[in-house]
């Protein structure tokens, strides 16, 4: 094929934005140029299709079934396993904990922003937390408010996912995962750190738990210092002692007590022109109690879109939100607990 008839292919598979006919045609161009002895020619060609590979990365759009397609199908499994990079604003202006927790977390967030400080002494930042307890107490708004309060990316895992889809699997992509999210010095977060455990189930020989089990001490130990890894559980008995012991800072976020319940309904109602038709909150207290943070927020939230839709209040200063509708809402939910 001569010169000419190489830049007609060039042209059309331009024309039709096919990435991979296109270099496939400059590939062939290159060689023609070599074989004419044009070498700096072809070294020319060669160092502009090497650029742009490097630049291009995932930016360009893939012909479905095409090379490049399949090339970032494996990036694409672990982008499975990684539920969402977020970054977050929460602050500890937006969780409702106890006083020594939040000493604990703001202790932490002091140890990252001084890191520097610390490693010139040679001494080891606490990067390694479990968040245990309760459905709907703040674990997962814990970690954001750690994201936010350290201004860090965080990845969030789905461990469920990667231990129950592919088992034998497990350790290659959890590696993956931290390698990835050590490179870019953020946190990780390992929402059901639980389902670890479940593989003792599935495996007789325990086999591939004592596996996965050891990788993740050993990424616990290589971790960055500079990374975090947040993990949570409601289940924190299913967790393998070995690992449970690498953790540097195991908090628990439990039910929330009736100063706590109190704050909560302080934080909700601090968003709005809000308040009670009666001044005391105790009887509001009493039926929250046992309740979950989530359950007490969620039933406050109704309760303010009744009022308001009840009424048909379209703009005033202060809303009067109705506690007879909020404690029967909060009834409700401890029914509904009850029969679970
Ligand atoms: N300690 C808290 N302070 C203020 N709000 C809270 C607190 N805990 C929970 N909430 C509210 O409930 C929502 C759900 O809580 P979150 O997702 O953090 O619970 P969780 O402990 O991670 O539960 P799960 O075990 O089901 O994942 C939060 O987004 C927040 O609105
Ligand atoms: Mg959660």
């Amino acid at each position: 094929m001569s010169q000419s008839e190489h830049i007609k292919d060039l042209v059309r598979y331009g024309l039709e934005k096919d990435v991979d006919k296109f270099k496939e045609a400059l590939n062939e161009l290159i060689e023609h140029a070599k074989k004419t002895k044009r070498i700096n020619y072809a070294l020319q060609l060669q160092s502009l299709l090497r650029d742009t590979m490097r630049n291009e990365q995932n930016k360009t759009p893939k012909l479905v079934g095409s090379k490049s397609y399949f090339a970032g199908i494996e990036n694409r499994e672990l982008n499975d396993f990684i539920l969402e990079k977020i970054t977050s604003e929460y602050s500890f202006q937006n969780i409702v904990i106890n006083d020594k927790t939040k000493n604990q977390l703001e202790f932490l967030v002091k140890e990252h922003t001084a890191r520097k400080i610390l490693e010139k002494y040679q001494l080891p930042i606490s990067n390694k937390i479990l968040f245990y307890g309760p459905s709907g107490c703040g674990k997962t708004l814990a970690s954001y408010v750690l994201a936010g309060e350290l201004k860090k990316l965080m990845f969030v895992i789905n461990l469920g996912a990667i231990v129950s889809s592919k088992l034998g699997e497990t350790s290659k992509n959890l590696a993956k995962i931290f390698r990835q999210a050590s490179v870019e010095d953020s946190i990780i977060f390992i929402d059901e750190f639980d389902s670890l455990g479940k593989i003792r189930n599935y495996d007789q020989d325990h086999g591939e738990m004592k596996r996965i089990v050891n990788t993740i001490l050993q990424l616990f130990d290589y971790l960055p210092q500079s990374s975090i890894v947040i993990a949570a559980t409601n289940q924190i008995d299913m967790i393998d002692d070995a690992l449970l012991r690498r953790f540097d800072l195991k908090v628990k976020l439990d039910l929330p007590n009736k100063k706590q319940i109190k704050a909560l309904i302080e934080l909700v109602l601090k968003n709005g022109n809000f308040e009670f038709d009666k001044k005391t909150l105790t009887s509001i207290i009493k039926n929250a109690d046992g309740l979950s943070y989530y359950s007490i927020q969620k039933s406050l939230i109704t309760t303010i879109k009744k009022t308001i839709l009840e009424n048909n209040i379209i703009n005033p200063d202060r809303i009067v939100i109705s506690s007879a509708i909020f404690n029967s809402l909060l009834l409700e939910e401890k029914k509904q607990i009850e029969n679970n």
